[in-house]
């Protein structure tokens, strides 16, 4: 394929995704709220994973089979916020999961050869698990994975962080969690050693935001760092933080990690 027949088969695939996310809406505003969500993060993640695949020494080819799997990495979450009325998991069912069984379902990826389905429902397995099974996943499937998981990151900060700005409309995002200043220690101590939160350790919203701090541990790519830094996620985050030592020592902690994986001098 040409680079302009990857064009047209992606602008193909995202009318049908738009058309099959649209079929979940409903009469009631606040249920279509979270579809239309989810909607427009799979389009804009779809959107990241072109930056940072395009940052790669990869393949016009595997690039297109990772804005693909951008595209659909949550194609589950209609299903479970229709049938379970929440986005969280251990609340309902694996939306990766689901996501390839809807795929599947729906032949969506007919057309696609083998190989290259099979990496993509991969990648969309992996994108929501706290981290990708390398034991299971190699070479391409699990560069494609990472870049993904990247790009998901990157697009979910700026919806949470639009939340934060504007509480009062949505608390789906932050998984219906206590809205409290508390910081757990379990939560500052992994941050402290760089490692991701578990989230069944979360307690309170603030925890949330602390861990949503370390999702910087997760990003594989210098382009997703830069992509960061240039948005200033973390400094907009450290406004909606309680102010005192623990939580500057946390940010300086972050700050400094993120300058020195984009490569900044
Ligand atoms: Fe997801």
């Amino acid at each position: 394929m040409k680079n302009r027949d990857y064009a047209g088969k992606l602008a193909e695939l995202e009318n049908s995704f738009i058309e099959y996310a649209d079929r979940f809406l409903t009469a009631q505003p606040l249920f279509n709220r979270n579809i239309i969500l989810k909607r427009e993060h799979s389009l804009r993640v779809r959107r990241e994973c072109t930056e940072i695949a395009g940052s790669l020494d990869i393949s016009d080819h595997d690039r297109f089979i990772t804005e693909v799997a951008g595209l659909f990495h949550d194609v589950g979450r209609f299903e479970q916020y229709t049938k379970y009325r929440t986005f969280v998991d251990l609340k309902s069912e694996d939306h990766g999961q689901l996501g390839i069984a809807v795929l599947k379902e729906l032949n969506f990826l007919d057309g696609f050869d083998a190989t290259d389905a099979a990496q993509i429902l991969t990648a969309i397995g992996c994108h929501n698990r706290r981290t990708i099974p390398e034991e299971e996943v190699s070479g391409r499937e699990l560069l494609m994975s990472k870049v993904v998981r990247d790009a998901d990151k990157l697009d979910i900060m700026n919806v949470v962080l639009d939340y934060y700005r504007h509480p009062e409309t949505n608390d789906t995002v932050t998984l219906d969690l206590e809205n409290s200043p508390a910081i757990s220690g379990a939560i500052i101590r992994s941050v402290r050693r760089c490692e991701s939160v578990a989230m069944r350790d979360l307690r309170t919203v603030t925890d949330f935001k602390i861990a949503q701090l370390g999702w910087v541990y997760d990003l594989n790519f210098p382009r997703s760092f830069q992509i960061y830094l240039k948005r200033g996620y973390h400094h907009e985050l450290l406004k909606y933080l309680p102010e005192n030592p623990e939580v500057s020592d946390i940010f300086g902690i972050i700050d400094r990690y993120i300058v020195e994986k984009a490569g900044v001098q």
